[in-house]
């Protein structure tokens, strides 16, 4: 192989994908197992994340599902141990659970306190679990990978659900705070902000009309789909962007021109 192919190989690299059993999540798990990476789906639905990694059985990588909920210390120190136990190493954290499609779209005062709690119970507190659960193991190989996973909607200050695109925006601190405390480890952080995306529990979870109007205003005026966020990912998951740290990459087919 190349050295420019060899760069952007996935291979053989272990993987955890968080929320990986459902949504888009699924989409990451099911090519980056197509890429050839190990990858450890960690979900909160046992039963999603065990039908994803069935249905990878014949792909060139592995599948392992691993019930998970991100908010819970010991679950997710589990969920590092399993990666670890199975294929001896974690190559990638890619931190895509979290709550969204089940949040009711409405005004900021109308949220009950124990959503707002609880949204970010699970995506930042769920987030920081995360990384520090695969930490150890990234500073024993002195490298690493972790994606996390804004929204575009914290770029444009989309109305509606304040408790989720405030979480959302919480991400893009962490990631930056965390790259340069874990630099001098040899691990990468990078946060990627999705544009509205039609995963398939967005659109079940969403009015129709709302998502037809979503493709106005980009550069390229099209729906979004999760398979548009897979390149991001692979990017920075391999050593194609092994100098690049602290970062957001928007993907959403240039509404917002970060
Ligand atoms: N779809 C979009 O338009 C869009 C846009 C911007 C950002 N995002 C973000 O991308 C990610 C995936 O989006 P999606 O559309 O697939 O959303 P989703 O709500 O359908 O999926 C989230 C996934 O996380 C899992 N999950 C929820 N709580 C969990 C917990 N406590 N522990 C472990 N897993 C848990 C769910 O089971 C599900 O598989 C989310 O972080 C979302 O905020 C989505």
């Amino acid at each position: 192989m190349t050295m420019a192919k060899t760069r952007f190989d996935l291979t053989g690299r272990v993987v955890i994908v968080t929320g990986g059993g459902s949504g888009i999540g699924k989409v990451y798990s099911t090519r980056l197992a197509e890429a050839g990476a190990r990858v450890l789906i960690a979900d909160l639905k046992r039963e999603d994340s065990e039908r994803t990694a069935a249905a990878l059985a014949g792909a060139p990588g592995e599948a392992l599902a691993v019930a998970t909920d991100v908010s819970d210390e010991a679950a997710t120190m589990r969920m590092a141990e399993a990666a670890v136990n199975k294929w001896g190493r974690i190559d990638g954290l890619v931190n895509n659970a979290g709550l969204m499609s089940t949040l009711t779209r409405r005004p900021w005062h109308e949220i009950p306190v124990a959503e707002w709690d609880r949204v970010m119970e699970v995506n930042l507190r769920g987030m920081f679990l995360c990384c520090r659960a695969v930490y150890g193991q990234m500073k024993k190989q002195r490298s690493g990978s972790i994606v996390n996973i804004s929204s575009q909607s914290v770029l444009e200050g989309t109305p509606k659900r304040l408790h989720y695109r405030t979480s959302k925006a919480g991400v893009i601190g962490l990631t930056r705070v965390l790259a340069r405390e874990v630099g001098a480890d040899g691990i990468r952080v990078n946060t990627i902000t999705p544009g509205l995306t039609l995963s398939d529990t967005q659109v079940a979870s969403s009015d129709p009309a709302h998502l037809a109007d979503t493709a106005k205003g980009r550069a390229l005026e099209r729906p979004q789909v999760p398979d548009d966020l897979v390149g991001a990912v692979m990017f920075l998951l391999s050593d194609a962007s092994a100098f690049i740290t602290g970062q957001l990459l928007n993907v959403d087919g240039g509404k917002s021109m970060h």
